[in-house]
């Protein structure tokens, strides 16, 4: 949440950090900000998107070549222009950026006001800075032991970065639970929340660690330390993604370009790893610790969000596969309940960022309790993979719409990995099967791609039920976290009230709020309980609900009860969320556009979400 930017070098800033923001609106956008160094401090800042912020500022000022940026998705105050950061330090000479909560806040601010600080806000981020100056003068040091001095004095989450009136060729920058890249170009330097920013003017980057700071200096030299002032020398990496994967290519948005693109990630995420014909399986992540994870007592998997029903369609193909009991747990409720976990656990954390706070949060007290944590990542370098013991990339590439789409696809098929080379090697099932499931998962991209043809006839259904009040998503087995994940993508991006159901659950309350106005998606491709699932359709019939049905090609059955159906190539069926889930991201995304909804950025929700 909230995204950050800063320059320091011979460009001018203020274009770099507004390219920069609005690439990073995708962690919030209820207002935007920067602060340059002209010499003077010029702030512009304006409730709103980065386009916002854009009309306001004064074009005679931004010419500085250093400068901070900041694109806010609110916690403490409301959403407008005086919350809006950079936040500015009583004297005027400090202003700084933020990306995270300062829990205690509050008695700071209590503490400043007896010594004469006044705030034009209600933010924790305008008390961090004033904090951070009253070190300094107390102390009587730099800049950035003062920083460092305050840093410790605080507690919560945080990114920060610090432009200084009195030292204009330096940026200080530091981290605690919340992401920062450093881009290091000649004699210049970026810092961003994700490297989405950086990766136009320079491929190397070092990523801060927590309680790190880092000071940057207009002469191209730069020093990281400790908050416990021990210097630190990190290597440089190379980023490996390009410019256009985190562009829209033609697509009108981001999820679009990111529903079509799930062939292509899946591809990417199995490559390397699996080969069917040579019948081989090589997660690399499980090798390591192979031992322990094959004599698991149980597997619990912990997420938020979409990466929490991709966990709960590795609970089943986890137990199906390799028979060994797995828990689900949101991750939120996991880290606060005193879960019971040992060493003999093993704990999969799922997470697109790798930077979600709650996740983050419950792998740490796993691994206080001595488990193993196993992280399924996207994103490179993140949070939450680098604090895993071991783990496997999703290589969806950057997924920019708040709405996952490709994440969620190449989250299952490496937990189908993970649990076709667990059954492998505990020989749960037989290898002929194991080889089946790999052809398959081989050739699923190909089913996709097909599937993706069904996207006019979602628009056409869609159109129709686009002003609906409310939506029902019923499946079973398996395709029961698609019927939650397709309602999710629903109200996300529609604000359409929609719920998602174990199809045989209905009748035990949501078959109450049928009538002919109540929209009914089914997913009717699972042949182990396909007889259920048409008595299912029926009881919804009877109580006159429309009947959209996710079927397999070629079903006469329900198609003679359906209002609507969608036809999707066959496959195995524990494999099958790969290809259902497809047309309920479409029917969210239409309907979303007709009602004119943003989808790549909906209210209230950010892709990226540090604070808990
Ligand atoms: C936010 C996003 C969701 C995402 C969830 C978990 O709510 O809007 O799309 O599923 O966070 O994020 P993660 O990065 O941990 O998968």
């Amino acid at each position: 949440m909230c995204g950050i930017v800063g320059y320091i070098g011979r460009k001018e800033a203020y274009p770099i950090i507004i390219k920069g923001l609005k690439r990073l609106e995708y962690r919030g956008y209820d207002s935007a900000g920067v602060a340059l160094l002209h010499p003077e401090m010029v702030i512009f800042k304006k409730a709103g998107k980065v386009v916002d912020l854009e009309k306001v500022a004064d074009p005679t000022k931004t010419s500085a070549t250093i400068g901070i940026g900041h694109t806010r998705w609110a916690t403490h105050g409301e959403p407008n222009d005086r919350n809006a950061h950079p936040h500015l330090s009583n004297s005027g000479k400090l202003a700084i950026i933020h990306n995270g909560i300062i829990e205690n806040y509050a008695s700071i601010k209590e503490e400043l006001i007896k010594r004469g600080y006044h705030f034009d806000s209600d933010t924790d981020t305008e008390v961090l800075v004033n904090l951070i100056e009253e070190v300094q003068k107390k102390e009587n040091t730099t800049l950035d032991n003062a920083v460092r001095i305050a840093l410790n004095e605080v507690v919560g989450a945080y990114a920060i970065v610090v432009l200084n009136i009195d030292n204009p060729d330096q940026l200080i920058a530091a981290r605690k639970g919340s992401p920062l890249v450093l881009g290091i170009g000649e004699k210049e330097f970026f810092i961003a929340s994700d490297a989405s920013p950086i990766i136009e003017y320079t491929k190397n980057v070092v990523y801060l660690d927590d309680q790190e700071y880092a000071v940057l200096n207009r002469d191209g030299s730069y020093s990281i330390k400790t908050l416990g002032n021990v210097e630190k020398s990190h290597e440089i990496q190379k980023l490996e993604f390009s410019l256009e994967m985190i562009e829209k290519g033609g697509f009108e948005h981001f999820m679009l370009k990111e529903i079509y693109e799930q062939p292509k990630a899946i591809e990417d995420s199995l490559r390397g790893r699996m080969n069917a014909s040579q019948g081989w399986i090589k997660m690399g992540g499980l090798t390591e610790y192979s031992n322990k994870i094959l004599s698991a007592d149980r597997f619990i998997i912990t997420a938020c969000g979409t990466s929490w029903h991709s966990g709960l369609i590795g609970e089943y193909l986890i137990e199906e596969l390799a028979r060994i009991p797995v828990e689900v747990e949101y991750a939120s409720e996991f880290r606060y309940r005193n879960p019971i976990i040992d060493e003999k656990d093993v704990v999969l954390a799922i997470s697109q960022s790798g930077e979600t706070a709650d996740t983050l949060a419950a792998i740490e007290l796993a691994k206080e309790r001595q488990a193993l944590i196993y992280g399924i990542c996207n994103v490179i370098g993140s949070s939450i993979a680098r604090a895993s013991h071991a783990g496997s990339y999703t290589h969806a590439g950057p997924e920019i719409g708040v709405a996952s789409t490709k994440a969620f696809s190449t989250q299952v098929s490496i937990i189908t990995l993970i649990a076709l080379q667990l059954a492998e090697k505990k020989g749960t099932i037989p290898a002929s099967r194991v080889r089946q499931l790999l052809f398959e998962l081989e050739g699923i991209s190909k089913k996709i791609e097909e599937t993706l043809l069904v996207d006019a006839q979602v628009k056409e259904i869609a159109a129709i039920y686009k002003d609906a009040s409310n939506f029902l998503y019923l499946g079973r087995g398996v395709n029961f976290p698609v019927a939650l994940e397709g309602a999710l993508k629903l109200k996300e991006i529609s604000y359409i009230h929609a719920e998602g159901y174990p199809a045989a659950e209905m009748k035990h309350g949501p078959i109450a709020l049928i009538d002919e106005n109540m929209p009914v998606v089914f997913l009717a491709t699972n042949k182990s309980a396909y007889e259920k699932i048409v008595s299912n359709v029926q009881e919804v019939k009877a109580r006159k609900g429309k009947i959209i049905a996710v079927v397999h090609k070629g079903d006469t059955h329900i198609r003679s009860l359906a209002d609507h159906i969608i036809e999707v190539p066959e496959t195995d069926e524990i494999l099958s969320p790969l290809i259902t889930i497809v047309p309920l991201q479409m029917l969210a995304y239409h309907i979303a556009i007709m009602r004119g909804c943003n989808v790549d950025q909906p209210r209230n929700l950010a892709k990226s979400v540090t604070v808990e």
